[in-house]
């Protein structure tokens, strides 16, 4: 039998799955680091089959010698998510909403044999590291997400209770204007930390809000969060946490959900 690659060259990482004695063995590499891939399939799967699926996969695919075959993202994606999650401890209903939080954000609606792309936004992963930069200098996406986790957002995001001055009409820990406190911005100095938790702040309840109404679409409570945005990165994956209270909606983060892609190129038959 072939010897099988599965790879997902997306906009800002590469994530390979390869299938041994019933285990997924999972890698991850930068797309700058595109060569070091090549070299390591070179080393280690120089006979096997790659099928490629992401953004990258005509660039990953001129540089390889192996057998390629290509294979579109949004199937890879959906049928990836359904394999992780057949693998995974978790179960959930046949329908559910998929949000991919990667470079940028993908939504898709996922049912027992066939998905649909609802929408999309370009605030994701990419967005976080290219307004940390912009914001404090910071490039390590580790380093970003271990400060934000320390951050604090009161007094440079602007609540609803700091708007309201006796009862509001919703709850006052809700945020009324994201980085919005100007008055008290220019008054202290402003922590990188602080800043990068607002950040984040900013980007998952961007998505929340674009996210949620879909599930009203579909009629489904669940979503699946993949993506390598949540990977080490507690303060994002709390604030998606907060809608199971908020919105009442079950939120789902699969174990190696952000190789999805990998796993559903891997397993993917054209016809
Ligand atoms: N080691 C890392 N280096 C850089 N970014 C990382 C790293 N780990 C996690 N990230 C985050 O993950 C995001 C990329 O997520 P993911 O791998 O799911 O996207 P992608 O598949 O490359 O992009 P897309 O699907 O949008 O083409 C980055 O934008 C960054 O926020
Ligand atoms: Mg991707």
């Amino acid at each position: 039998m072939t010897d099988l690659v599965g790879i997902d060259a997306g906009g800002t990482l590469i994530k390979t799955v390869h299938l041994k004695e019933g285990e997924y063995n999972y890698k991850i590499f930068p797309l700058n680091d595109i060569n070091e891939v090549v070299t390591w399939l070179k080393d280690h799967h120089p006979k096997s089959k790659l099928k490629i699926t992401g953004g990258k996969q005509s660039v990953l695919a001129k540089l390889v010698e192996n057998e390629v075959e290509l294979v579109p993202e949004f199937e890879a994606t959906t049928n990836g998510v359904r394999a992780i999650l057949e693998r995974s401890n978790l179960t959930l209903p046949d329908d559910y909403l998929l949000v991919n939080v990667g470079t940028g954000t993908s939504i898709h609606s996922v049912h027992c044999k066939s998905a649909e792309r609802l929408g999309g936004t370009g605030v994701g992963g990419g967005m976080l590291l290219g307004l940390s930069y912009l914001l404090t200098g910071r490039t390590d996406f580790s380093e970003i997400t271990q400060l934000a986790a320390k951050g604090e957002r009161n007094g440079i995001d602007l609540k609803v209770n700091d708007i309201y001055e006796g009862a509001s009409p919703i709850d006052g820990d809700l945020t009324a204007s994201n980085f919005g406190f100007i008055d008290r911005i220019k008054q202290q100095e402003v922590k990188d930390e602080d800043v990068l938790a607002c950040l984040i702040g900013m980007i998952s309840e961007s998505i929340l809000m674009m996210a949620i109404p879909f599930t009203k679409t579909i009629s489904t409570s669940t979503i699946v969060f993949i993506g390598s945005t949540f990977q080490s990165n507690p303060l994002l994956k709390q604030q998606f946490e907060r809608i199971e209270e908020l919105f009442d909606i079950n939120a789902n983060f699969p174990p190696h959900g952000q190789f999805s892609g990998a796993v559903g190129a891997l397993l993917y038959c054209s016809h």
